[in-house]
């Protein structure tokens, strides 16, 4: 989405020993909305939040979030201005119980940015639109893998985010998942939180999405709106048809 503000990359270039996998990358996502990221395996989806969490340091290009140049930012730092992520991989908080994560975050989260700045309510929101309710004092490394993405998903909407980052939420849940999925992120999406979503669920993509940018081979070939972006003819033939429609 063009204008000020929002996350903006500016000719990244990130390579893995030599290797190009983001080549001269120009993204701007803003800070408001639904924006999806789609592209084949291996087009740079997972790498581009690699570069804006601050996990991978690009070799050149300009990293700017809300106008301000953050290459050189730590991780914590951008988390605490409000960059949070999740990962492909659900793995975190293994060993708490889902109670005593909601209440890690909640703790940290106040921490960094004051008592009272976890909105109010949203955690039993959360729980209640996610059913987590139901495995409240479960291990969380014994929940199903549905539960465990719902619940990475409801603590990184606790962390405070002003642009929260989702890599392939949808991966392996069910109908029914989904939609409480869908309904936790329309719920942050409504207290004018960001929402920028790398997802091959195309159908659960264009289903929430208002802007999409398409990635391939570590080139951005395509953006606009969701519905620009599903009609173009580049986009259907590198990874719309077939299979994935
Ligand atoms: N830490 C790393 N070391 C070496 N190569 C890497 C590393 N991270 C990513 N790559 C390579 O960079 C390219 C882009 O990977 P990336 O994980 O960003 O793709 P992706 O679009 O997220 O794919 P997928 O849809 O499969 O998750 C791939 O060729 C991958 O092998
Ligand atoms: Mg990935």
């Amino acid at each position: 989405m063009a204008g000020s503000g929002g996350v903006e990359l500016a000719g990244i270039s990130v390579a893995f020993q030599g290797v190009r996998a983001l080549s001269d990358v120009d993204l701007h996502v803003a800070a408001e909305g639904v924006t999806g990221l789609i592209g084949p395996n291996g087009s740079g989806k997972t790498t581009v939040f690699n570069v804006v969490s601050g996990m991978v340091r690009p070799g050149s290009g300009v990293l700017r979030w809300e106008g301000q140049r953050i290459n050189r930012w730590s991780m914590p730092r951008r988390v605490r201005s409000g960059l949070v992520r999740t990962f492909q991989e659900p793995s975190v908080f293994a060993s708490m119980t889902v109670r005593e994560a909601f209440a890690f975050v909640e703790r940290t989260t106040a921490r960094h940015h004051g008592a009272g700045s976890a909105r109010p309510g949203l955690r039993d929101e959360l729980v209640e639109v996610t059913r987590l309710g139901s495995c409240w004092d479960s291990p969380a490394a014994q929940l199903a893998h549905g539960q465990k993405r719902l619940l990475g998903v409801s603590l990184a909407m606790l962390a405070a985010p002003r642009l929260l980052m989702l890599d392939e939420p949808a991966a392996g849940m069910s109908p029914a998942e989904l939609d409480l999925l869908g309904e936790a992120i329309h719920k942050v999406r409504d207290l004018g939180v960001g929402i920028w979503i790398v997802e091959h669920h195309m159908e659960f993509l264009f289903g929430i999405a208002d802007y999409v940018d398409v990635l391939n081979a570590g080139t951005v070939i395509a953006s606009g709106t969701a519905d620009e972006v599903r009609q173009s003819a580049e986009v259907i033939s590198v990874y719309l048809g077939g299979e994935h429609v």
